[in-house]
């Protein structure tokens, strides 16, 4: 199978293509060589990821079943004496930020709200009063559903946890970045889907989550057979301002209120005979977004179980029905992402399609057979056009920290 670096689609503005080929910790510690004129003592890097199945499911304390990828987003740092922590990216049209920790994130600007998630995760860890030189770089494009808020925020918690020393499990660093996420330096109401893959990934490998009991498991993806193709509509979507994502998880929760006469507003806490005896009085739109998480679930638990099996031709029809149920009862995607799912899913060598991540734009991801990649990036391009960014890629590490 060919690489992503490959598939690339050359003239993509928001494309893959730009810087790749250079390891991502490498240009972050040449970019902090060249911005604060001394060398970074740590660096942390971690993944992005694609959501197999299990759409719109973490925040309703459901299941997920989720890989990291590899595209990778790197950072490296150094303690610095002083109040002021500086942050850069290597992102085309940002200056560098002076960003004092302990005054909180009231001091983000228009300009500097996109250090939000850096200065989030340092304030999180660090002692008080400490300060910070952080440089950036990724290979993730940010809102194309492959989460690069997650592949950040963990990058640089994997960092500068190892410049102070501590060590905590992936899945504590997973759970800290999502509160991080969900906190004022950030705000978005996501749930640990991404933050957990972005941990916690690991090679050839998917990765199965309970939300709720944060119990998980890794499950082969037999890559000599089952490829992972992710196509990038380059249509931006983004979960903290307050739009789609905020209002649908309203949404389940009333459901879950109503479902449960007032016990919780998790639907993962709704039990067979409430689902069955209330659902069809729930309003509209509510119904039908407790419907497709609820639906979701149980094809989480049945894709998984197919996978386990080597039934991939059982677990992509997880994927395809999934979409259906996103396009028609959570409404989440949109017309690019439903034309390039529609034409992967009668593709000869695709086994499932599906959007991946919050919705609304973004990317899907196909499952594939790999040995027909060519076929289906030709035939994708010719049905809908050159407007697409296109990954062959496969399950990878999760996140890692160094002393340099
Ligand atoms: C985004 C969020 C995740 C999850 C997905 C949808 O990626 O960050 O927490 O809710 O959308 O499944």
């Amino acid at each position: 199978m060919r690489t992503h670096r490959e598939l690339q689609t050359p003239d993509s503005a928001l494309g893959y293509d730009i810087r790749m080929g250079i390891d991502v910790t490498l240009r972050a510690t040449q970019l902090f060589l060249s911005a604060f004129d001394a060398a970074p003592e740590y660096a942390g890097s971690a993944p992005g990821r694609v959501e197999l199945l299990g759409n719109h499911t973490d925040y309703n304390g459901g299941f997920v079943l989720t890989a990291a990828v590899d595209i990778r987003t790197g950072v490296s740092l150094r303690r610095v004496s002083g109040g002021m922590t500086r942050i850069i990216t290597e992102l085309p049209g940002h200056q560098t930020a002076h960003i004092n920790l302990s005054a909180g994130p009231a001091q983000l600007t228009a300009e500097t709200q996109w250090c939000g998630y850096v200065a989030g995760v340092l304030d999180y860890f660090s002692p008080p009063g400490a300060a910070w030189d952080v440089a950036i770089a990724s290979d993730v494009p940010d809102g194309s559903g492959i989460s690069s808020s997650a592949a950040v925020l963990v990058a640089t918690a994997s960092a500068v946890l190892t410049a102070l020393g501590k060590s905590i499990s992936p899945m504590e660093i997973a759970v800290a970045c999502r509160a991080v996420e969900n906190g004022p330096w950030v705000g978005a109401p996501v749930g640990l889907l991404d933050q957990f893959s972005s941990a916690c990934g690991e090679s050839g490998m998917a990765l199965f989550l309970d939300c709720k009991t944060f119990d998980w498991k890794r499950v082969p993806l037999h890559a000599d057979q089952l490829g992972i193709l992710i196509v990038n509509t380059n249509i931006k979507h983004a979960l903290a301002d307050g739009g789609g994502y905020a209002s649908r998880r309203k949404e389940c929760e009333a459901a879950a209120l109503q479902l449960s006469g007032g016990r919780t507003s998790l639907l993962r806490d709704i039990s067979l005979i409430e689902y069955s005896d209330g659902i069809e009085s729930v309003e509209q739109p509510a119904q039908n977004r407790a419907r497709h998480v609820w639906d979701e679930n149980g094809r989480v638990q049945l894709g998984t179980s197919c996978l386990e099996s080597g039934d991939i031709v059982g677990f992509g029809a997880q994927l395809n029905a999934s979409h259906a149920s996103c396009r028609l009862l959570f409404e989440n995607t949109c017309s690019e992402i439903d034309n390039v799912q529609a034409i992967l899913e009668h593709t000869d060598g695709v086994y499932g399609v599906k959007l991946s991540g919050g919705g609304w734009g973004g990317s899907v991801v196909a499952v594939i057979n790999p040995t027909t990649v060519d076929s289906i990036v030709t035939k994708l391009k010719s049905d809908y056009g050159d407007r697409l960014s296109i990954l062959a890629t496969s399950a990878s590490a999760g996140a890692q920290g160094m002393a340099l």
